[in-house]
């Protein structure tokens, strides 16, 4: 048996759909794009959403909407686009620790880091487990603190009945391993209009489209990007869309499966927490395992054909352009990202794929008497 880390669920609406927007010949953002974005606002509560290419242009966009450059807080327990979407647009970086049981941000660990040049932190939710935005959200709009959500992981999933992507500027990703995918895209919730209007015009050279003196004007009023989103991706998005709360129940469902077996004490394997109110959308299913063992277990999980991984091993304070940024000391993010293991999780995973990896991690642990 061989086990994919993730696999995309794609079937017949997808490909009707895709097909009809290639045969109406608009193959750039078009009516596809229009009807994804107005299903998105509508099933997660958005204002405001805009599809793009991809969740890094998302984070761009949210980054250059904030007008003002500074020292922007993210914790170093993430993808590169975090880090790169503050360098990108002038600001600088400042890493900022987690927590060990949510593998969250949190306000202790932010708070550390504020300093008079803080304009945002940028909240990564990992693997599909949001932050705690209540006490976040309360202390930045206190001190004056914009907050960009990197939602790339966490479509779908909830705080105290809120979606992730409504408490700031929400950065998505469509990329084929998160829990819809467009192939390649991303998408950018805000419930602020001027912020909207100016990512608008962001995605698209800078065009205000509002501005026309003569019918074949194009009136550029900002050094604009090509982020947009194609007509057929859209498509594609719309489709899978309408299937979240399946693919979401799925996930969840092999989630339940994995902790309830991999929590057994024998093993002293940590299976992800959910704090009361929250609700995870689990794009990754991660446990942790003692450091010796860890390096160990993945190969015998790849030697056995299942493709595991760890996020976020290395963290990002330990790429080399990123080692200036880290100011204060990182232990857990150091700590987790030796424990940490992705094991396969995607929403057609059979029943017998899910026991498959439960029985490989058994066996590890007998072989090696453990
Ligand atoms: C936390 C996080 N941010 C950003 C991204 C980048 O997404 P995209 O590939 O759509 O640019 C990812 C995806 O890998 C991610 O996991």
């Amino acid at each position: 048996m061989k086990i994919p880390l993730c696999k995309p669920s794609i079937d017949n609406d997808e490909i009707k759909l895709v097909s009809r927007a290639l045969k109406s010949s608009w193959l750039t953002h078009g009516p596809y794009n229009q009807k994804f974005e107005e299903l998105f606002n509508k099933k997660f509560n958005y204002k405001y959403s805009i599809a793009m290419n991809s969740c890094t242009s998302a984070l761009e966009c949210a980054v250059k909407s904030l007008g003002v450059k500074g020292e922007i807080i993210i914790p170093s327990f993430t993808w590169v686009s975090t880090a790169n979407a503050v360098l990108n647009c002038g600001s600088k970086p400042v890493f900022a620790d987690i927590d060990y049981k949510t593998r969250n941000i949190n306000l202790k660990n932010i708070k550390r880091c504020i300093t008079n040049k803080t304009v945002a932190i940028i909240v990564v939710h990992f693997a599909g487990l949001p932050c705690d935005m209540v006490e976040i959200s309360k202390y930045c709009k206190k001190n004056n603190i914009k907050i960009i959500e990197d939602s790339a992981e966490t479509l779908g999933a909830k705080i105290y009945n809120k979606f992730t992507g409504t408490f700031g500027v929400g950065c998505f990703s469509f990329f084929p391993t998160k829990n819809i995918t467009t192939t390649e895209g991303g998408m950018l919730t805000t419930n602020n209009k001027n912020t909207y209007n100016y990512v608008k015009k962001l995605i698209a050279h800078g065009i205000d489209k509002n501005i026309k003196k003569k019918f074949w004007h194009r009136v550029a009023v900002l050094p604009g990007h090509n982020f947009r989103m194609p007509n057929h991706l859209a498509a594609i998005g719309y489709s899978q869309l309408k299937k979240i709360t399946k693919f979401n129940n799925a996930r969840n469902k092999i989630a339940n499966l994995y902790s309830l077996e991999l929590s057994k004490p024998f093993y002293k394997i940590d299976v992800p927490y959910i704090p009361k109110g929250f609700t995870h959308s689990f794009q990754m299913y991660t446990i942790t395992v003692n450091v010796k063992i860890r390096n160990k277990l993945l190969n015998f999980l790849k030697k056995n054909n299942i493709e595991a991984s760890a996020h976020f091993d290395p963290p990002l304070h330990s790429q080399n352009y990123l080692k200036k940024y880290k100011k204060k000391k990182l232990p857990i993010t150091e700590k987790l990202s030796k424990e940490i293991i992705t094991l396969p999780i995607f929403p057609d995973m059979t029943k017998k794929e899910v026991y498959y990896v439960i029985k490989t991690i058994r066996k590890f642990y007998k072989i090696n008497n453990l």
